[in-house]
């Protein structure tokens, strides 16, 4: 029995080396230390001893089984090993590679140029107002000195919402709008900013868009001139664009002011003299004038005592310039790789 032994555990740990799987070492498990294996029926056999052969090959016994398992342990961790690190080189990960860095946003142009302009008010002391973007007619035209069958309409024809029991209601033309609701809401002095979108049935090309925004300003008090009109619009361009930027106004009309005036920036390419951005060497920028008295007496307020003067300002206009766009559109087609540009600009 003991040669037998010997026999057995030069056969498993043949048996367990050879394996080159780990289902083919369980095989050999069971062929080697199984109930059925000669190491099993001699083990078996122990019963059949008297007590002191069972005593020697008992211990013999147990002393192959010892090592026949240590055997198979080791080959087993082997195998157990040689899985982990297949795993460990599938998933090796290349610590030289450049990372990819999560992109964040960035405000928009027209958001960085709003708040730049309402900034240069709020340094001036003046108070940002909101206008409801669906408007009704006499806020939108009427109060304003543009009555159902003024010219002035067709310019800014705009979108009518159908909303069943008004037919009063128009999308904004202009946030000149917001200087009457202003006014209704309160007694002079008023010294607001009002940014917005606004609307109007236009066709989309570089220097237009059908949608877009507006920054109103309107100042009411006794004694407003049209110096303080002027020197306000000074101070706004000079922020905007350059302290070494000059103003030029020139005769224009809108109908709820007297005077009107169109406003021009000195270029700031050119300086005055004339290039490819300006042209003449002048931008136009905004459209200002004295309050009229019509608007000032259909607000409630004295025209005798009070005056003011207005502004409204197109903040495309602004960030076309301050950028060097060379199409409005850009600023509605949502490209990635424009909008990413403005990244840190604030
Ligand atoms: N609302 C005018 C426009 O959209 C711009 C404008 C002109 C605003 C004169 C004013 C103003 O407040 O006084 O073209």
């Amino acid at each position: 029995m003991l040669e037998q032994l010997e026999s057995e555990l030069a056969r498993g740990r043949a048996a367990f080396e050879a394996a080159t799987t780990l289902e083919e070492l369980e095989a050999a498990q069971v062929s080697v230390l199984g109930r059925k294996s000669p190491f099993g029926q001699l083990q078996r056999g122990l019963g059949s001893l008297d007590e002191a052969q069972r005593r020697t090959v008992g211990a013999r016994v147990n002393a192959v089984r010892a090592a026949l398992t240590d055997t198979l342990e080791a080959r087993r961790a082997a195998f157990r090993d040689a899985a982990d690190s297949a795993l460990l080189e599938a998933d090796r990960i290349d610590l030289s590679l450049p990372g990819r860095r999560p992109r964040g946003g960035s405000l928009h142009p027209l958001t960085l140029v709003e708040r730049e302009v309402i900034e240069v008010f709020v340094r001036l002391g003046f108070r940002v107002v909101q206008g409801p973007e669906i408007e009704d007619d006499w806020h939108n035209f009427q109060a304003l000195n543009i009555p159902p069958d003024h010219p002035a309409r067709t310019m800014k024809d705009t979108i009518y919402p159908a909303i069943p029991g008004r037919t009063d209601l128009v999308l904004r033309t202009e946030t000149s709008a917001a200087q009457i609701r202003t006014m209704q809401s309160q007694p002079p002095p008023v010294h607001i900013v009002s940014p917005g979108r606004v609307y109007r049935r236009e066709t989309s090309d570089a220097t237009h868009l059908p949608v877009f925004h507006q920054v109103e300003c309107l100042v009411v008090d006794e004694g407003i001139t049209f110096a303080h009109l002027k020197g306000t619009l000074e101070i706004v361009a000079k922020a905007l664009f350059g302290q070494s930027r000059r103003i030029r106004l020139g005769p224009a009309y809108f109908p709820f002011v007297e005077p009107g005036a169109e406003v021009g920036v000195s270029c700031f390419k050119c300086d005055g003299a004339g290039c490819r951005v300006c042209g003449n060497g002048w931008i136009e920028l905004l459209g200002s004038g004295m309050v009229h008295p019509q608007v000032l007496e259909n607000c409630g307020y004295d025209s005798e005592r009070y005056t003011g003067f207005a502004f409204g300002m197109g903040v495309e206009r602004v960030a076309l310039l301050k950028y060097a766009i060379p199409d409005m559109r850009m600023l509605v087609e949502n490209d990635a790789r424009f909008l990413s540009q403005f990244e840190g600009v604030a």
